[in-house]
């Protein structure tokens, strides 16, 4: 598959070097076009505008952080429209760690849309943070990473394939609108995180892979 990644951060290199391993085709544009061409030159991907990486790629995912939302979908221009856009981000206010939500309480995949009519819209990867999804595979205790992903049922035959060529394994958790609470548990976890907290002393299970099932039976 083509994929144009829209920022050249943290996410960018764990993710497209993941998918480049996977024998995708990958084309990063950045806002700093330096930083683009030097992430590129590291993960054997090729670099440019954001407009290109927006028409480059059959699937786009959009990696930036919320403040630079807005830019960065009016520099990729009409170009997203009709193409599955997978968001990874989380917006976040990192004064106090809560939680930037958009119009009527709408979560950035939400914003995305409504900035880029026509593209069709999923969450995901944002659950993780960048160094687990430079694993190979991404996982947690040996275990394959679960991927909770949500949006627009066109773009998630595409989800799935860039969750599974991670090496990890596609949770699908609904439509566009369940994209908020993917955003709103990963906020938890991030200001657990910047709190000091092991996010296990919260999300606590009695023994770790313990199914429903399992729970229902004792
Ligand atoms: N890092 C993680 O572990 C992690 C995990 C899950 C989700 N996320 C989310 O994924 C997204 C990307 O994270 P990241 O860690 O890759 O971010 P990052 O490395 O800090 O930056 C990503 C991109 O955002 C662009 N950017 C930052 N501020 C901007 C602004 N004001 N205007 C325009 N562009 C701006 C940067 O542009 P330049 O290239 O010009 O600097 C950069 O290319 C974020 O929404 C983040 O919350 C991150």
């Amino acid at each position: 598959m083509k994929i144009g990644v829209l920022g050249a951060g943290m996410m960018t290199e764990s993710l497209a070097a993941g998918w480049i391993r996977a024998g995708h085709d990958v084309l990063i544009g950045g806002r700093t076009p330096e930083k683009a061409e030097a992430l590129a030159k590291r993960i054997g991907a090729r670099a440019g505008t954001l407009r290109d990486a927006a028409e480059f790629g059959d699937s786009v995912l959009v990696a930036v952080r919320r403040e630079g939302l807005e830019e960065t979908l009016a520099a990729a221009g009409g170009a997203l429209a009709g193409k599955p856009v997978i968001d990874c981000g989380n917006a976040v206010d990192v004064s106090d760690f809560s939680q930037v939500t958009y119009q009527d309480g709408a979560s950035m995949a939400e914003e995305i849309a409504r900035l880029a009519p026509g593209a069709h819209v999923v969450k995901a990867f944002n659950q993780a943070h960048a160094s687990v999804w430079a694993m190979t595979p991404p996982a947690v205790d040996g275990r394959p990473l679960a991927v909770p992903f949500a949006g627009d049922e066109e773009a998630k035959p595409a989800a799935r394939t860039l969750i599974t060529d991670l090496g990890a394994e596609p949770l699908d958790a609904g439509d566009l609108r369940q994209a908020r609470n993917l955003e709103a548990m990963a906020i938890v976890v991030i200001r657990l995180l910047f709190s000091g907290y092991d996010p296990h002393s919260v999300f606590a299970f009695a023994s770790p892979g313990r199914t429903a099932e399992a729970f229902t039976s004792r």
